[in-house]
């Protein structure tokens, strides 16, 4: 997911296009809003989380856009384009460093192992709209 934060700030087309030319096939994609309960589901896992509550509104805040990538590794290449969760630990050249302000508006969501890549990707689409 590109996040609210990023979403407002007009980096669509800049992260997209990172995402491309490190190798991505985009196989789904669309721009969509959560609402709080959308959230509160997608992020269970961090539901104990004291910063649960602050994840719930900044991702339901506005529209994000929401995609599945396809390539061979995805899940640990995606993790190394994006960077660490805090944009100040992110390397140079990650979408993080480049496009995240701070720990929770951190502009880009990637899945953390092909099982949960596909629960989020059914999450956000229906089979019709992946390709
Ligand atoms: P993400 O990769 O989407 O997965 C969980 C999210 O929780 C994470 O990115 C951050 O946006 C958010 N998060 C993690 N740690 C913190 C924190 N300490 N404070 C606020 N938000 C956090």
């Amino acid at each position: 997911m590109i996040k609210p934060d990023a979403v407002e700030k007009g980096h669509i087309g800049a992260i997209l296009s990172k995402i491309n030319t490190s190798g991505f096939r985009i196989v789904s994609m669309k721009m969509t809003q959560m609402s709080k309960r959308d959230a509160e589901l997608f992020y269970a896992v961090h539901k104990e989380r004291p910063f649960f509550g602050e994840l719930v509104a900044f991702m339901s805040r506005g529209p994000i856009v929401a995609a599945i990538l396809e390539k061979e590794n995805a899940v640990d290449d995606f993790r190394t384009l994006i960077g660490a969760t805090n944009p100040k630990e992110a390397a140079e050249g990650t979408l993080r460093k480049q496009f995240a302000t701070s720990v929770g508006e951190n502009a880009v969501h990637g899945s953390d192992s092909d099982e949960n890549a596909a629960l989020e990707g059914a999450f956000h689409f229906s089979g019709r709209e992946i390709f």
